[in-house]
């Protein structure tokens, strides 16, 4: 089988020590990609870059906040010091909320949701066009979700900041692909990771079948299956693709 080359292309994942990031960290670094595992979680993105590189993969670990912009510039900055050129960011860092109508979610939670995952995006896309222009080009992903493309009763905080973060990568796909720099999303449906685990364990039998089915082929979808599409954005056989929002849902908005 031919796979998406991404041979010798430096990516930067942010959220990359667990769920999406890490498969995705796994797939590009096993096809040859300069990864590097960017993570509030230190650690765990520091042994999941000992584990790649056990079996002869190419990555490096960095600990980072995202809402946190002098921690972003850190964080170009060790990405700089692996390797000059940065092809490709993956913007995959974020949280959600435990499902509520709208009033019952707490500002602070809606706040947070915003800080993570919109402003935590926008702080990245800054730095990675700086960079990326500057270089003569580059690829910037996005991680939105379906929840970025319809109504997510139940989930309205994490619901807007989606929907931001598809906003923003059209409006940023058009200022500059010009400069040769592409900027795509990636809008998944529910996907059996830690995140979705914790809402699962926290439901009863019949919300966790809501979830669990709410697409025709009435499954989680698998970080491998969203780190294969991400791998094939990375590579260029997507190089006519920019300002889209690249859906992987088991059919839920078909
Ligand atoms: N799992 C799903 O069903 C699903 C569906 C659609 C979209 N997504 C999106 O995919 C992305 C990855 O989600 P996942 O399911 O793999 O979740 P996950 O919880 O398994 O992984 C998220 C990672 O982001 C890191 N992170 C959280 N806040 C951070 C911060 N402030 N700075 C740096 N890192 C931070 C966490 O430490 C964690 O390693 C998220 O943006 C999520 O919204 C997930």
């Amino acid at each position: 089988m031919t796979v998406a080359n991404v041979e010798g292309k430096h990516i930067l994942i942010t959220g990359g020590a667990s769920g999406i990031g890490a498969a995705s960290a796994k797939v590009l670094a096993s096809r040859g990609a300069i990864v590097g595992i960017a993570d509030l979680n230190g650690e765990q993105a520091q042994s999941l870059s000992e584990e790649i590189n056990s079996q002869g993969g190419n990555s490096y670990a960095v600990s980072v906040d995202v809402t946190e912009p002098e921690q972003i510039a850190a964080m170009f900055e060790s990405a700089k010091a692996h390797n000059e050129k940065l092809d490709v960011i993956i913007n995959n860092a974020g949280i959600d909320h435990f499902p509520a109508p709208l009033t019952e979610v707490d500002d602070a939670m809606f706040m947070k949701n915003i800080q993570v995952n919109l402003a935590g995006v926008w702080y990245c896309m800054k730095h990675a066009l700086r960079q990326m222009t500057a270089q003569g080009g580059g690829h910037i992903i996005n991680i939105a979700s379906v929840a970025g493309l319809r109504s997510s009763p139940m989930i309205s905080a994490y619901s807007a900041s989606k929907h931001g973060v598809v906003g923003l990568t059209k409006s940023a796909a058009v200022e500059y692909a010009r400069a040769n720099v592409r900027v795509n999303a990636v809008c998944p449906s529910f996907v059996d990771t830690p995140m979705v685990q914790g809402v699962l364990s926290k439901l009863d039998e019949r919300g966790q079948k809501n979830i669990i089915g709410a697409n025709p082929m009435k499954r989680l979808g698998k970080p491998e299956e969203i780190a294969n599409a991400i791998a094939w954005l990375c590579s260029e056989e997507s190089s006519f693709m920019t300002g889209q929002s690249v859906v992987l849902d088991g059919g839920m908005l078909a």
